[in-house]
């Protein structure tokens, strides 16, 4: 992994030094980095991580949506054929679902298609706070709620991939 980096550091960067070190926090998403950037200097870990998630909290659906949207399916396409962003590959692996045997790897595929059709996103459960098992009970519990409540459950997932992403960034 890169050194890590001291608040200190971050908040002497111009937007576009800000934006290249923060922006993976968020996958395929760096316009919550850019735009949360003027609020420097940031005074500690929760500061930077709770404007972070204010920006997205604040932005309106069209951009959760989006934000939802960037992420890949877990065992999809872009994982098998092995064009994930690093980050990605190294959450997955670390769910065990670099190990799976071809009867999960459909079983994946089939509910990433179920919940797509369903809900019109991809299912977002951080990888790296949950095993194969959980992931795939997740699944069945989730197909069975409300766009609306999807929508928010996925953005709790995407804070807490965020908070691990951002801790390995920073020193603090
Ligand atoms: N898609 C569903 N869960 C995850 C995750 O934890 N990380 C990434 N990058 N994509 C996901």
């Amino acid at each position: 992994m890169a050194e890590k980096i001291t608040l200190a550091v971050l908040n002497g960067r111009d937007q576009t030094g800000f934006v290249q070190l923060i922006g993976p926090v968020f996958e395929h998403s760096p316009w919550i980095a850019e735009m949360t950037w003027s609020q420097k200097p940031f005074v500690d870990f929760e500061n930077l991580y709770r404007a972070l998630c204010e920006t997205v909290n604040a932005s309106g659906e069209a951009k959760q949506l989006a934000l939802i949207r960037a992420h890949p399916d877990l065992v999809g396409r872009a994982a098998l054929a092995g064009t994930l962003t690093s980050a990605s590959t190294n959450e997955q692996a670390s769910a065990g679902l670099s190990q799976l045997s071809s009867e999960e790897i459909q079983l994946f595929q089939t509910q990433n298609a179920a919940y797509q059709e369903k809900f019109g996103f991809p299912f977002v459960i951080c990888a790296r706070l949950n095993k194969k098992e959980a992931i795939l009970k997740g699944f069945e519990l989730r197909l069975k709620n409300s766009r609306e409540s999807e929508i928010v459950t996925a953005l709790v997932e995407i804070f807490k991939i965020a908070e691990l992403r951002l801790r390995d960034l920073l020193s603090t």
